[in-house]
């Protein structure tokens, strides 16, 4: 039955497609951590009988017959038995939208493993279609942790941030010269799928001045800092503390 058809996309094919299923937006863009509204929208018949509507929102994975099954109504009715661990507690519709022929996935909290193919699979009574929408989800290194710390006699800076894809940090000093070279950077990749990047930048306590990290997400184009500035006192309190974030061109 329609469950079935489902999961192996190849038999939809052979669905009676008098019925057209069309994306209110091929496209979806969404940062991790937000929420996420994927929609299709189908003709209603007059009158329509909810009871004899399914809809299946999918994902495609690498291996057909693995599609993800994201959320399914049920002759009207949500039925997440088979519903993803992926999804669950996260993906659900908008039932408002169903009597004027849309069909909203609404996903909460979106991850980076979220990003690729969905599948919007509309039955009604005999007739079935299916579009797909690409899910993009962007993950900019907004918040960066910046601590500083005195070790055995150096003074020693970590800036932290989380983002995807992997950024490239660079530092600088008050004379916006890059002092990179003094600085270790490491990374792992989170069960969120992002990258927690830590770069360590150490220096002589008795430079006072300005010390800025830089996290250059290559991929969006996009670059987040922090600063920092040791006071001549060598009193080693955060005197500034600042979040920027500049898109250096458009792309
Ligand atoms: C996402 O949706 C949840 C549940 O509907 C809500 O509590 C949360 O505030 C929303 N988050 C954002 C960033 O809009
Ligand atoms: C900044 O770094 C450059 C190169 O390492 C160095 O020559 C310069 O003195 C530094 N400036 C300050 C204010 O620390
Ligand atoms: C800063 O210096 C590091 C190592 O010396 C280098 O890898 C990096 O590309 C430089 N960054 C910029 C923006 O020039
Ligand atoms: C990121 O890495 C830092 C340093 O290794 C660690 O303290 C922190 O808990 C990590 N955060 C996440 C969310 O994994
Ligand atoms: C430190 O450098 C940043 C970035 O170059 C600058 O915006 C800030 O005003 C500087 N702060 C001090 C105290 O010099």
């Amino acid at each position: 039955m329609f469950l079935i058809a489902v999961v192996l996309e190849i038999q939809i094919d052979f669905l009676a497609a008098s019925l057209t299923v069309e994306v209110l937006q091929p496209r979806y863009s969404a940062k991790h951590g937000d929420n996420v509204t994927l929609g299709c929208r189908f003709p209603v018949a007059d009158p329509f009988h909810v009871r004899a509507l399914n809809v299946l929102w999918g994902k495609k994975t690498s291996k057909p017959a693995e599609a993800k099954e994201v959320y399914v109504l049920s002759q009207g009715k949500e039925d997440l038995l088979r519903q993803h661990q992926d999804y669950q507690g996260r993906a659900g519709m908008l039932p408002e939208g169903l009597q004027r022929g849309q069909s909203m996935l609404h996903i909460t909290n979106v991850k980076i493993t979220d990003a690729g193919t969905y599948m919007c699979l509309i039955q009604y009574e005999k007739d079935a279609d299916y579009k797909y929408i690409t899910l993009e989800v962007e993950a900019p290194y907004k918040n960066i942790n910046l601590q500083q710390q005195r070790e055995e006699g150096d003074l020693v800076f970590t800036c932290q941030s989380e983002g995807y894809p992997l950024a490239e940090v660079s530092w600088y000093n008050e004379s916006h010269k890059n002092v990179s070279m003094f600085a270790v950077t490491t990374y792992e990749l989170t069960t969120d799928g992002v990258f927690n990047v830590t770069s360590t930048l150490r220096v002589k306590p008795n430079i006072p001045g300005n010390y800025t990290c830089v996290f250059w997400n290559k991929e969006l184009n996009e670059e987040t800092s922090a600063h920092t500035s040791v006071p001549e006192s060598g009193n080693l309190d955060l005197q500034a503390k600042e979040l920027k974030m500049v898109t250096i061109t458009d792309s």
